[in-house]
């Protein structure tokens, strides 16, 4: 969908599963703040066209792609793609994340496979291809969850913790590794937001979240404009998550 070229002096983001929820309140932001938003999504077309029009509508510049990111090959087209039309990328946020907790005595090889697949090798071939074409100043930013420098045993979820703690480490390898490029990686892990498919009840939360409150997309969005322009930060996870696994 949405072929033209974006006509746009500005930065250009790169934001995976940007269609809704987090990553649509994420491309928003930036589309405020004068990037140029490439919006990848998988199954969300019509969310993701409403996000362009919105975009544009307010002045913005936007348009979306569709990809698996767990298959190497889109994701190498869809870079291809960005770097013949945009000619670079400036930042690249890894938002997709699924988590669907199974216990890990009965956790399938197959949901297994596809949590890895999706969350960790899939940010890294975006980071992979993002990489070849960001110029010096750019950015990445892969979401987290809130607690991995601390990470209990969880029954449920396995899968998912341990794609997020596989991201942690690639987000500290490539800073790393990039600094004398100039590009910077970082991650940003929320805790339990409002949208949260296992959310505790209101009158239960402040027993897990010391601040009492479920974060919000705009929490999440506020610390990711903060790396933004935190040029002397790189390698760092920020746990946006009132305290929580304190
Ligand atoms: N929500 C929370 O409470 C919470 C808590 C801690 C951490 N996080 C993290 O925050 C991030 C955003 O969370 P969320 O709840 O907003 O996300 P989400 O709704 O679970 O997923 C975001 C999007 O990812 C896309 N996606 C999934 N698999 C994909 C694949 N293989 N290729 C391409 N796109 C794919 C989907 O796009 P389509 O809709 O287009 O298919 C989906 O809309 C995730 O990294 C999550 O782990 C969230």
């Amino acid at each position: 969908m949405s072929d033209a070229r974006l006509e746009h002096a500005g930065p250009v983001a790169v934001v995976t599963g940007g269609a809704r929820r987090l990553g649509r309140h994420l491309c928003a932001m930036l589309a405020r703040r004068g990037y140029a938003v490439v919006v990848l999504y998988r199954g969300s077309d019509a969310e993701a066209a409403s996000l362009v029009e919105e975009i544009q509508v307010h002045g913005g510049t936007a348009r979306a792609r569709v990809l698996d990111v767990a298959v190497e090959a889109q994701v190498r087209v869809v870079f291809e793609d960005v770097t013949a039309r945009e000619g670079h990328v400036d930042l690249l946020v890894n938002n997709v994340g699924n988590y669907n907790p199974q216990h890990v005595t009965r956790l399938d090889p197959a949901v297994w496979d596809a949590t890895l697949a999706s969350n960790l090798s899939g940010a890294y071939y975006c980071c992979f291809h993002a990489l070849a074409v960001m110029r010096e100043g750019g950015n990445i930013i892969n979401i987290g969850m809130a607690g991995l420098e601390g990470i209990r045993a969880n029954e449920y979820g396995a899968d998912y913790y341990v794609s997020k703690t596989g991201l942690l480490v690639l987000t500290r390898s490539l800073a790393a590794a990039y600094a004398s490029r100039g590009i910077r990686v970082n991650m940003v892990s929320p805790g339990q937001l409002e949208n949260s498919i296992d959310l505790p009840s209101p009158e239960e939360i402040g027993r897990w979240v010391p601040l009492g409150r479920a974060g919000t997309l705009g929490d999440i969005t506020h610390a990711v404009e903060f790396l933004l322009d935190a040029s002397y930060v790189t390698g760092a996870n920020i746990d946006v998550a009132g305290g929580y696994r304190l």
